[in-house]
């Protein structure tokens, strides 16, 4: 039986390589594309050992006549958007790139699509910072978007073309809202993995201390391996629709401070951490959490990894890579 075939956009990131992983395993033929860079940086392919099992081409997202290029000659049963300018935190000084890459790269790739080969399924990494400071404390599909930095913007228009194009186009097209999701090759910019990296070097010796912006902040923080099936079953649907993928569970950067010094055996953080302003953003979003129902329910899907196993792991991974 012929292979089926995904096109992963977003292949050096944290999401790429754990969704090629996941689809390897299902015997999927696996391209992805990757920016042109003299070295790319293929180490969290390498961490999970597929680096030499997946079809790297390099091209870039926001450039639709590559898109159009390569729709045509690869053909692929499911595609799946991951490639983003993913970092809230820089999408205030990078406004134009975040909105070319995040907005005019979905743009590009649902035309693509409807151009060359519309009966390929489509995956939108959709975000739960399309909430915003919203007015309930647990969001669902049905909870009103009010972004508040030029990241969520560029993910509102992203959400609603995809929308748009399954609605008047009969694309197979859905939104993932995934609320955070970390890793241990997550990247260090982001507020877990900053943490636990920290964590790992103040235990061998090589940092006193991690300078941190608002530690009252409050998210709803799953594995992303856990959440990359989500994305899949999604695809695997009759129809397209939208989906929010979390646990359900809140915790503070405080507590993710508590868990992760824990796991190092590191006891009264206090004395290692600051707060700065340049972490601090220019409008925070304080509290996300997420009602997974809808997913539950329609996807089967459910996560596996708590809040501590997550942080846990996390910190082990870098105490290893520091003790080398
Ligand atoms: N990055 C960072 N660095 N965040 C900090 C810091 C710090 O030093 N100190 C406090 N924070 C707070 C941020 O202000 C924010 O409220 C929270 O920690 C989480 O920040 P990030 O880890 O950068 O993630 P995010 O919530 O802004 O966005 C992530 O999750 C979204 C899904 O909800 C990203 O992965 C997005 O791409 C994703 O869409």
């Amino acid at each position: 039986m012929k292979k089926k075939v995904a096109f992963v956009l977003g292949m050096t990131g944290q999401d790429g390589p754990y969704l090629s992983k996941l689809l390897l395993e299902k015997d999927y033929k696996v391209y992805g594309l990757v920016k042109r860079y003299s070295n790319p940086n293929l180490d969290n392919l390498k961490y999970l050992d597929i680096d030499d099992s997946v079809d790297l081409i390099t091209g870039d997202i926001t450039d639709d006549s590559c898109l159009n290029h390569l729709l045509k000659s690869i053909k692929p049963d499911e595609y799946y958007n991951l490639a983003a300018q993913s970092f809230v935190g820089a999408s205030w000084d990078l406004n134009k790139t975040t909105s070319e890459v995040n907005a005019f790269g979905t743009l590009n790739s649902l035309n693509a699509i409807k151009l060359h080969n519309p009966n390929t399924r489509y995956y939108q990494a959709g975000t739960s910072e399309l909430y915003g400071n919203a007015d309930s404390s647990i969001q669902d599909e049905s909870t009103p978007f009010k972004p508040r930095s030029p990241y969520a913007v560029s993910k509102l228009y992203a959400h609603w073309m995809t929308v748009n194009f399954r609605e008047s186009f009969s694309i197979h097209a859905s939104n993932g809202i995934l609320f955070n999701h970390e890793s241990p090759i997550r990247g260090k910019e982001f507020v877990t993995r900053k943490i636990t990296d920290g964590v790992a070097q103040i235990k061998c010796g090589k940092a006193d201390k991690i300078i941190l912006g608002n530690l009252d902040a409050k998210r709803d923080w799953g594995f992303a391996g856990d959440y990359v099936e989500a994305m899949w079953l999604m695809l695997q649907q009759d129809d397209p629709d939208d989906y929010v993928v979390s646990t359900g569970v809140q915790n503070s950067i405080r507590d993710l401070l508590d868990i992760a010094f824990d796991a190092a055996e590191i006891k009264d953080w206090a004395g290692y951490v600051e707060t700065a302003p340049a972490f601090k953003r220019p409008a925070e979003l304080h509290s996300l959490c997420g009602n997974n129902s809808k997913a539950k329910n329609i996807l089967g899907w459910q996560p596996k990894t708590s809040f501590k196993e997550l942080v846990h792991m996390m910190v082990k991974e870098d105490i290893k890579r520091y003790s080398k």
